[in-house]
């Protein structure tokens, strides 16, 4: 039987051999942020809702075999009319790691690697999927897209007082896709579900496991849209055609 993660552009791709790739995209959230009257991933963006622009990007990479977006509960309608035939939808959770987790629980048993990507960074070119996973492929189990920290990063006090200066040579501001072995991510989920607090991103949970995460470099499209402003400057560069 040929299973969805089997299917289309991932059975095909050289590059990819044998393994099967999928990828969860977390749309889910409220985008409280942003402040628009409907979820950010359905927020129009050049005539297409985030989450469409971000699930095109990750298909367009050509390495993916199953994608599964996963949105609020009551948007499961919506998003199956807006999304591409073949993306499967499922609901999310009460944050971003339960979202994953659901994401998770959907994709096929016989995935080998898991990009999980965030619907706020819609801009993600296709070229980065590609990257990510090749990294996985050549035996890193955890692999985060980053771009090196250009601003002056301080440390301050409740009051706003700068206690000292960071060394900002070895930080790194960390994006998605981020892809991992599919054991590995389980793994860490099926962890995290005992352990207090949440983590903001999933190499978050590797790390506490103690397993290695590399980093490779990120990209400036796969810049978060979080306020207004970012969704204004993301309507620029598609008109511009960029991250086309
Ligand atoms: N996300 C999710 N499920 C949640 C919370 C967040 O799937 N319960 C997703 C968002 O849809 C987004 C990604 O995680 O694609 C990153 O989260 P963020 O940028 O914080 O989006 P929101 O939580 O929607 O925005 P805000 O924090 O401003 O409310
Ligand atoms: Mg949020």
């Amino acid at each position: 039987v040929t299973g969805p993660a089997q299917a289309g552009p991932a059975a095909a791709s050289p590059s990819v051999g044998w393994q099967r790739v999928g990828c969860v995209v977390v749309a889910a959230g409220d985008g409280r942020r942003l402040g628009a009257s409907r979820p950010k991933a359905f927020v129009d963006l050049a005539g297409r809702p985030l989450v469409r622009h971000a699930v095109d990007r990750v298909l367009a990479s050509g390495v993916v075999g199953q994608v599964v977006a996963v949105v609020g509960a009551g948007w499961l309608d919506e998003a199956r009319r807006v999304l591409p035939t073949g993306c499967q939808v499922v609901a999310g959770g009460i944050d971003r790691q339960a979202s994953v987790a659901a994401g998770l629980r959907s994709l096929s048993d016989r995935t080998d690697v898991v990009l999980v990507h965030d619907a706020a960074r819609c801009l993600a070119p296709s070229g980065l999927v590609g990257q990510v996973v090749s990294a996985v492929l050549a035996g890193h189990r955890a692999v985060v897209p980053g771009l090196a920290v250009t601003d002056t990063v301080k440390l301050v006090d409740p009051d706003g007082r700068v206690v000292g200066t960071v060394d900002r040579e070895p930080l790194r501001a960390v994006q998605t896709p981020q892809g991992f072995a599919h054991e590995l991510l389980a793994r860490a989920h099926a962890d995290a579900d005992l352990a207090v607090g949440s983590a903001t991103d999933d190499a978050g949970l590797v790390e506490r496991l103690g397993e290695p995460v590399l980093v490779v470099p990120g990209h400036w499209l796969a810049r978060k849209i979080t306020t207004a402003a970012d969704l204004q400057l993301a309507g620029y560069l598609v008109s511009a055609g960029e991250g086309s």
